[in-house]
Order: structure tokens, then C-alpha cells, then sequence
């Protein structure tokens, strides 16, 4: 396949569709062909790639919004943009975008651009979307009324899609594209493809530094990996903060201590860690954070309301104070079970005989606020069992009108306590099992918030 992208200005266009994560892959993969690329997207795009990542990549200004005048210098910018290129593509394109098109509607500013484009100039369009919006019958005659009006049309791929169907949708890959563009240029061009400079490729090949293959290979999949990081860290971002920015979130964590006498306690063994780890996270998305900690030797994150406790009662107090203001309560707590009924007053001193304490059952906090949670409330508890782990989880789960129980795994050699890191089962009120598979307990918070995010 000849590389006739060099120097050719590709307008891009990218919609509401989940493919858009694709889209800087793809700029990227134009500008390594010698392309030079301005894009364009539609406001619901930006809900699945950030103007920064596209900006970067495609080293232009992002135009998203037809009225923001700081990137468009003239008033008929759309016009320019439209005459400005060699070829216009929309990949992804929407099942939404593709309709407006078809109908002449140019409502925001990647149609207005789109639609000025001069006849000569070609158009592909990539639709992306799920298989049954894709086999709508709308939308089939939108493709045909666009192939009609002589646009370039490259079918999706079969394969599995975001929605967990498979079938035709998915956006082709990078490589797919760029060929297809490649082809549609080399239709329009085909008396220049003649021309081609044979003395500048060379020239190219005799001036690119010299790197070992293997090097080169180890560094493309390096840099390939942190781009896929990153590309689905953005859409993370994007899901996490459109769902928690307007949520209020109280987290408890840590140990309750239950005092025998002024310098002796019954305990357990939780560090807290998991806890502040989702404080951590969800401070980042959510419109308001409470931690209410245990006993710990960890500095609670920034930003976040703090109240510290001692034991189960005084954790069931400040619960009690609070719980109703808050949209999701994530009971990370490792809540003691019994109390003293009779703590000494004084230290309890040494003699020969026996001692006997009298224990008596703490109050289950989770429980009681279950049954009187109100209607949207999010309620997220925690368990660790030693025996029948899913069946005493999911019990758990119904018996305390949870939305969430989130199953800490444990055996012999499985440190739960104290370590950094966590193996859990996140499982739902319709009792559907998510297994995270061990992982850093920021990364396992980022799952429990993501799950919370796409409750039913
Ligand atoms: N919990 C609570 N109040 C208690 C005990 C537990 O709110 N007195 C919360 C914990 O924070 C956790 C969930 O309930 O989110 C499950 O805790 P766990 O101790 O496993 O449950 P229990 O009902 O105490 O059952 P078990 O008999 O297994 O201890």
C-alpha cells in the first residue's frame, strides 16, 4: 500500500459513539503517515475523549463548540475549515450524527463544518454504534441516502461491542482506516500518484536514525500500552465524575476498639487501608467526601470531612448524625460485634483467679439504616468470611437491604490486613459476582465506584 497521506490535510470528525476512545489513535496514526489533521467533534464526543488528548495529538486547536470563538478567528471559520482540507472523514461517527447528515441538519459545529464541505472534496463516514442501532431501519437509510450523496461509506466491524452484544458496529481498526482513506485518496489522485517523489523517500529512509529492531518494537508497544492506559483512565474519569459530581459520598473505615478498661481494648486486625483508598479515589469525583475512621496510623486524604471514632457505638452516633445527607455510604468498617456490657472504670489489675468478661452484641449500624434508606440511597457494606464466603456474603447482602456487598477473598496465605493490596467480589442486589482480581486497593476502589456508578 502505497503512503499517500503525506502532506494531505485530513479533516477528522468524532461523535458520541464509545469508538471515539479510538479517535487519538488515529490522528496519531495520520500525522506518523505525514498527514497533517484537524479535528472536530460533536459535544457528546468529549463525554469519551478529552480536547487535551486530541489537541496533543493531532498538535491543532480542537473545535467542539460551534459559538466558542477563542480557536476560530473568522466568522465563517466553518466555511475555511471545509475548503481547507483534501479529505473529510467522521470516525466514529453516531447513528445521531449520520441522521442529521442524511437530513441536512447542522446543528452543532462538526455537521455546519461537514456540510460545507465543496463537492470535489471527498467524505468517508465510519459509523460505530451498537449492532441493533446500527440494523435500525433509520439508520440503514441514512447510510444509503449518504452513499447516495456520494460519500465514501466504511462498513463496521463484526466483533464484540461496549453493550456486551457482538455483532456489525465496532469501529474498524486504526490501520483499517488509514487504508481506506488511503484508497479513497488514491481514486481522486490517481493521475498524481505518478508523481510521487521517489529521491524524497529515499531521502527520508537515508536520514531516519537507526534504532534496533527489537528496541523499536519494545518501545511501540510500551508507548502503545500507556496510550491504551491512558485512553481508558479518560473514559474512567468521564464515567466516574459525570456520576459523582453531584454526589455526596460517607465512607467508614478502620477498626472500632472496644475498652475493657482505660488502657486495654478488644479489636481487629483492619488497617483502614481499603477505606481511605475509596475516600482517596472518590475525593477526586464526588461533590462531597466524609471519612469516618477507626484507629489507624494513616494521614486521612485531603478534602474530604474527617471524623474520628473509638468504638462501635460512638461510629453508630456520628452514622446516625449524618448518614441521611449522603447519596452513597460505603461501610469499609470493620465494626466490632460485641462490646464490654461493664468496661472497668480503673485498670484492671492482675490476681490469680479467672476473669470473665461479659460481652453483649454492638449495634449493627448497617443493618439498621438498611431497611430505612431512602429511595436512590446507595448502601455499600463490606464482608470477609473464613467459611462459606459467597452464600454468607449474599446473605449479608439481602439481610441488610444492601445495593452492594463487596467480598474480601481470604485464606491462609491471603494478607487482607495491612497490605496494599486486595483481591475482592463485588457482588450486586440481583446477586451478579464481579471478581477483581488481586489488584492495588486504589485500583479495586476505582472498580467498587465504578460498579456504584453503573447501578441499575
Ligand atoms: N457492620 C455494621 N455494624 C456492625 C457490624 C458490621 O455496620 N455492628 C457492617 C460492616 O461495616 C460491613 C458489614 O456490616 O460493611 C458486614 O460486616 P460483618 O462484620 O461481616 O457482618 P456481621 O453482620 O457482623 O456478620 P458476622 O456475623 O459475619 O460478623
Amino acid at each position: 500500500m502505497i503512503n499517500n497521506l503525506k502532506n494531505k490535510k485530513i479533516l477528522l470528525g468524532i461523535t458520541g459513539s464509545i469508538a471515539a476512545y479510538k479517535s487519538p489513535m488515529l490522528v496519531r496514526e495520520l500525522i506518523k503517515l505525514g498527514a497533517e489533521v484537524e479535528v472536530i467533534t460533536t459535544p457528546s464526543a468529549l463525554q469519551f475523549v478529552t480536547p487535551i488528548t486530541l489537541a496533543s495529538v493531532s498538535k491543532n486547536k480542537v473545535v467542539s463548540d460551534m459559538f466558542d470563538m477563542s480557536g476560530q478567528n473568522e466568522g465563517a471559520w466553518h466555511i475555511h475549515l471545509a475548503h481547507w482540507c483534501d479529505l473529510a472523514i467522521i470516525a466514529p461517527c453516531s447513528a445521531t450524527t449520520l441522521g442529521k447528515l442524511a437530513n441536512g441538519i447542522a446543528d452543532n459545529a462538526l455537521l455546519a463544518v461537514f456540510m460545507a464541505i465543496p463537492k470535489n472534496i471527498p467524505i468517508v463516514i465510519a459509523p460505530a454504534m451498537d449492532t441493533t442501532m446500527f440494523e435500525f431501519p433509520a439508520t440503514q437509510n441514512n447510510i444509503k441516502t449518504l452513499q447516495d450523496f456520494g460519500f465514501s461509506i466504511l462498513p463496521p466491524d463484526s466483533g464484540e461491542l461496549a453493550s456486551g452484544l457482538t455483532g456489525p458496529g465496532r469501529l474498524p481498526d486504526v490501520n483499517v482506516i488509514t487504508n481506506h482513506i488511503s484508497q479513497v485518496l488514491e481514486n481522486e489522485i490517481s493521475s498524481q500518484s505518478a508523481n510521487i517523489n521517489q529521491n524524497e523517500r529515499l531521502n527520508e529512509l537515508i536520514n531516519s536514525p537507526l534504532e534496533p529492531l527489537e528496541q523499536a518494537v519494545e518501545k511501540g508497544k510500551f508507548q502503545a500500552e500507556l496510550e491504551l492506559e491512558r485512553m481508558k483512565n479518560s473514559l474512567i474519569d468521564n464515567e466516574l465524575s459525570k456520576y459523582f459530581k453531584d454526589k455526596k459520598v460517607l465512607i467508614t473505615a478502620g477498626p472500632t476498639v472496644e475498652r475493657i478498661d482505660p488502657v486495654r481494648y478488644i479489636s481487629n486486625f483492619s488497617s483502614g487501608k481499603m477505606g481511605y483508598a475509596i475516600a482517596d479515589v472518590a475525593r477526586k469525583y464526588a461533590k462531597e467526601v466524609m471519612l469516618i475512621s477507626g484507629q489507624v496510623s494513616l494521614t486521612p486524604p485531603e478534602n474530604v470531612k474527617f471524623v474520628s471514632i473509638e468504638s462501635a457505638d460512638e461510629l453508630n452516633q456520628v452514622m446516625q448524625a449524618n448518614y441521611e445527607q449522603y447519596d452513597v455510604i460505603i461501610m469499609a468498617a470493620a465494626v466490632a460485634d460485641y462490646k464490654l456490657a461493664n468496661p472497668f472504670p480503673q485498670k484492671h489489675k492482675h490476681n490469680e483467679s479467672n476473669l470473665q468478661l461479659e460481652l453483649v452484641p454492638t449495634v449493627d449500624i448497617l443493618g439498621n439504616i438498611g431497611p430505612k434508606k431512602r429511595e436512590n440511597q446507595i448502601l455499600v457494606g463490606f464482608a470477609l468470611e473464613t467459611n462459606d464466603a459467597l452464600e454468607n456474603a449474599k446473605h449479608k447482602l439481602r439481610k441488610k437491604n444492601l445495593d452492594l456487598i463487596i467480598l474480601n477473598i481470604y485464606d491462609d496465605n491471603n494478607q487482607v490486613f495491612g497490605s496494599d493490596l486486595n483481591e475482592v467480589i463485588i457482588i450486586d442486589k440481583n446477586l451478579k459476582e464481579n471478581h477483581i482480581e488481586k489488584a492495588s486497593k486504589t485500583k479495586i476502589s476505582i472498580e467498587i465506584l465504578k460498579k456504584i456508578a453503573n447501578l441499575k
